[in-house]
């Protein structure tokens, strides 16, 4: 199945392939990003819900502690156990501590025996002054990886006192499936101090602009920022496996489409090839009658001429044989002259006619020049028009051949338009078609050259091929039928570069020798 199809068609094909295969991946890749994105946005969003959630249990936690303190009884084992189970149960939470405002600054409540000590306590009770009762904010200081909620308690003066949990940033952010690849999360205090920073580094790596969510978490105390990037990456907007996918699958309809085609192309080009071989004699006739029409200008001109001299003849003669001194002499010259004039006029029309007849090809012994010189006097008025110079080069061995004489015309016929086609765009000194007659050992020889721009390379070996051709109007059967006329009585037509510019057309008959002339 590959093998058979044309380089070109490999070429076309590839090229398609390329193309389909762009737009697919870049559609795949464009949906994915979208996916992606789409993705993003809805991780984010789930994100930022749990992580405002969770800091709002912070503040749940803050307001039953402080229940605790501002109760009549205001027992420490109750806030120790309270206390020492939000930490167990919340293991974000690292320590709360309860500082008093009385002058010595005493810390009255702390859970921090075993961990981190309280560091400067003294800046947390300047900032829960200036609180009001009730009032929870997070500390404005920076602290890597932590954070203190601080809420100040009802009560004034020396019993002032502030309740201060102290979050760990790293499990606050701290999730369960853990963050899709690629994705970097932030979280900033109001004053944006970092407290964690998970994930992939921001806005590194990857292909295409970034996803970006940014939004301070929905807490009244703790509106800590959040920042999310993820940069997909090439992998993930077009997986390897999907751009095999796509190579692959649309590689493969690429291939069934150009064989698909090819065959369809070939199927048609044999059956147009088996009809014209079935129609060949047909054929022949109906493009010799085509071309007639293109020559009738140039044919009616040449009637007009041996017309016109009968007439003016003829009313010369009428007025010498009514004319008093009568002389007959004169009368006998113009009619001759009328004859010879009504003759040429005659043989023009006899040689359309058989040019045009739809008689079988019979082959007789045929003068080579004088069948090149019907073809010119049929169609070399036309070329005149269009301003092509017609030179005949007539062997004057005057080769002959066995061959249907109409067929050979058309042949030279079909070949002298050819070659007015090829010079005609040329510059006027290149307008030119030189028809040469000769013979070798054994072929009688018609060579048709012309100074057009010449065959190129390429096309030599497609010119007889039936439908090839390079013109707009053209049915690319010319040359075609032309060999198969050839073939007919033996011989051969071949086509090549003239060195000196434009194409050669040699059709080679066999040489009818002078004796079998004779005999014949
Ligand atoms: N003398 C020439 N110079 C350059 N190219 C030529 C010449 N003769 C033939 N060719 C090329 O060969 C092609 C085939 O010629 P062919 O006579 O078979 O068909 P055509 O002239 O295109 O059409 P049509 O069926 O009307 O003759 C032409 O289209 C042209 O490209
Ligand atoms: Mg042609």
């Amino acid at each position: 199945m590959l093998v058979r199809m044309p380089l070109r068609a490999y070429l076309a094909s590839a090229l398609t392939w390329a193309v389909i295969a762009l737009v697919t991946a870049a559609c795949v890749g464009a949906t994915n990003y979208v996916r992606l994105r789409g993705d993003f946005e809805t991780e984010a969003g789930t994100l930022h819900r749990v992580l405002s959630q969770r800091v709002d249990q912070h503040d749940a936690h803050l307001t039953s502690l402080a229940a605790i303190l501002s109760s009549p009884d205001r027992s420490a084992a109750t806030l120790r156990a309270v206390a020492e189970a939000v930490l167990r149960f919340y293991p974000r939470i690292i320590a709360i501590d309860v500082l008093a405002f009385n002058p010595t600054l005493e810390v009255s409540f702390t859970t921090r025996e075993l961990g981190p000590h309280l560091s400067d306590a003294s800046a947390i009770v300047e900032l829960a002054r200036t609180l009001l009762p009730g009032q929870s904010v997070v500390d404005p200081r920076d602290k890597v990886g932590a954070y203190g909620l601080i809420k100040r308690l009802p009560g004034g003066g020396q019993h002032v006192a502030a309740l201060v949990m102290t979050i760990d940033g790293g499990r606050l952010a701290d999730l369960e499936g853990g963050l899709s690849p690629w994705t970097g999360l932030v979280l900033r205090t109001p004053t944006l101090s970092e407290i964690v920073s998970v994930g992939a580094p921001l806005a590194e790596g990857g292909v295409g602009p970034a996803f970006v969510f940014e939004k301070a978490l929905g807490s009244r105390s703790q509106p800590l920022f959040l920042t999310l990037v993820r940069r997909p990456a090439l992998s993930e907007i077009l997986p390897p496996i999907t751009l095999v996918a796509v190579l692959t699958g649309t590689g493969l309809a690429v291939l069934v489409g150009a064989f698909v085609l090819h065959e369809r192309r070939t199927a048609e080009e044999a059956r147009a090839r088996a009809s014209f071989h079935a129609h060949e004699a047909q054929l022949a006739h109906a493009m010799r009658v085509n071309t007639v029409g293109e020559m009738a200008s140039g044919i009616a001109h040449e009637l007009t001429q041996p017309l016109t001299a009968i007439l003016s003849r003829s009313q010369a003669g009428l007025r010498l044989a009514h004319s008093p001194a009568r002389n007959l002499e004169e009368v006998v010259g113009v009619l001759e002259a009328n004859v010879r004039l009504a003759k040429r006029a005659g043989d023009i029309l006899a040689r359309l006619r058989a040019y045009v007849s739809k008689k079988e090809p019979a082959p007789e012994p045929t003068s080579l020049n004088e069948l090149v010189r019907n073809v010119v006097e049929l169609a070399g008025a036309d070329l005149e028009r269009r301003s092509i110079t017609l030179r005949l080069d007539l062997n004057s061995r005057d080769p002959s051949s066995l061959v249907d004489r109409v067929s050979i015309e058309q042949v030279v016929h079909n070949l002298i338009r050819n070659a007015a086609d090829a010079v005609e765009t040329q510059m006027p000194d290149r307008r030119v078609v030189i028809i040469a007659t000769g013979s070798d050992t054994d072929a009688a020889v018609i060579t048709i050259r012309d100074q057009g721009p010449g065959i190129p390379p390429e096309d030599l070996p497609r010119l007889f091929e039936p439908f090839f051709t390079t013109k707009s109007e053209g049915m690319g059967l010319g040359l075609p039928l032309c060999e198969r006329l050839v073939e007919a009585f033996g011989g051969q037509i071949a086509a090549a570069n003239d060195p000196a510019g434009g194409a050669l057309l040699t059709v080679r008959l066999p040489l009818l020798k002078q004796a079998s002339r004779e005999a014949a």
